[in-house]
């Protein structure tokens, strides 16, 4: 008796289990995106869980194309911004949810010296170098690698950049590992490995709207929180002047959550100014850990949609689009414009390699960078 009644629970228990790795397993879809002038194919993988999240990354820049992600009442909506088509990607570049390298950001004068030598970069944006050069990681191809389905899908993407590529020393081996699961956290591993001494920053650059890209408002309501005392202020190119400067009393307290446009129009600050808005490193710690620990949090208190946003990195940049001019029509057809999505990049803090009181960017031979990001989904009640 007391042995029937203890298989009949395991047998429940079996089809239960079978049951939830059923419906609950993350799957992966693979499909073509486009196909680049010299015949390559651009391929998407999307990656989908059983909660409404979906995420879509092409193959080219290893970009984040499209992330879907339910509001607190179930329904699903895009809260990344992007093109529709491979086209708009190519001749219109953004850097909408690329990966960005060799080293993310601005090197100042695109110009280092390591171990006595003097590197000379492309300059990209005014004097300075930014996001890696006129052709970093976010334009080119990517080899796709690994594709997997179960409790967690996932996807790997490589790269080997050529030593010399955009005057960066030494051949640098890329991976991108991007993994969804059930638990709603889509994770991405950037690692990187190099036959020479050389510097490496590499992030993610999505543009994020958590009302949906291309909604009517903007982001401007939308709740930050940055646990950070400390950010790095610029000169005019945006590039930091070295200074530490705290937060309190500023407008770029973001300690406890405050809509993102409350204080963006303080023009007694000239940080605000030079930047057209948000556009700086908040200081999370010195140094990378091995863990990554809560670096941003945003909250639209409208569809309840809230994003942590967890990296192993010491600073964060974060960018409230000031760039976006209207010049530039998205995959729904809707234009963007200023203020209309906001960027949070995990990283090292900007100019690094001109900076040691900054730390180091340097990576060698038989060391691995890492960059771990995690974007972590929920939402909030009313
Ligand atoms: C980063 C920079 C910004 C801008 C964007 C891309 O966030 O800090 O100044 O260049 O990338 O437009």
């Amino acid at each position: 008796m007391h042995d029937r009644r203890d298989s009949a629970v395991f047998a429940l228990c079996v089809a239960l289990g079978s049951l939830s790795t059923t419906v609950e397993a993350a799957e992966y879809a693979r499909s073509t995106f486009g196909t680049l002038a010299d015949g390559q194919t651009v391929e998407a993988i999307t990656l989908t869980n059983a909660h409404g999240i979906a995420v879509r990354i092409i193959a080219l820049g290893a970009s984040v194309q499209m992330l879907t992600v339910p509001d607190r009442t179930g329904k699903t909506a895009d809260i990344v911004l992007g093109y529709a088509n491979l086209g708009d990607y190519l001749t219109k570049p953004q850097y909408f949810g690329a990966t960005v390298g060799r080293f993310a950001n601005r090197i100042a004068k695109g110009r280092f010296e390591l171990d006595g030598k003097t590197y000379q970069l492309a300059t990209n944006n005014g004097p300075n170098s930014l996001h890696g050069g006129v052709r970093g990681l976010d334009k080119v191809l990517w080899k796709v690698g690994e594709v997997s389905r179960g409790p967690s899908a996932g996807v790997s993407f490589s790269y080997l950049s050529p030593d010399g590529e955009e005057g960066y020393p030494g051949t640098l081996m890329v991976e991108a590992i991007y993994k969804l699961s059930e638990s709603n956290e889509i994770s991405i591993d950037y690692r990187a490995t190099v036959d020479k001494p050389t510097i490496v920053n590499i992030t993610n650059h999505s543009y994020f709207n958590l009302a949906g890209e291309g909604s009517a408002d903007g982001v401007m309501h939308q709740l930050l929180m940055l646990p950070a005392d400390e950010y790095t202020p610029v000169d005019t190119t945006l590039i930091p002047t070295g200074e530490f400067r705290g937060v309190a009393g500023t407008a770029f307290d973001f300690r406890r959550a405050k809509p993102i446009g409350r204080d963006i129009r303080s023009g007694a600050d000239e940080q605000i100014v030079y930047g057209k808005g948000y556009d700086h490193n908040w200081i999370i710690g010195r140094g990378s850990v091995r863990t990554p620990r809560l670096v941003a949090r945003a909250e639209d208190p409208v569809s309840g949609r809230v994003m942590e946003v967890l990296s192993n990195q010491p600073g964060i940049q974060f960018y409230s689009g000031n760039f976006l001019d209207g010049t530039v029509v998205g995959k729904s057809g809707r234009t963007y414009r200023q203020g209309d999505a906001f960027v949070l990049e995990p990283q090292l803090f900007p100019d690094t390699p001109n900076r040691p009181s900054f730390g180091s960017a340097r990576l060698q031979p038989g060391e691995t960078y890492m960059n771990r990001i995690i974007y972590r989904f929920s939402t909030a009640k009313n």
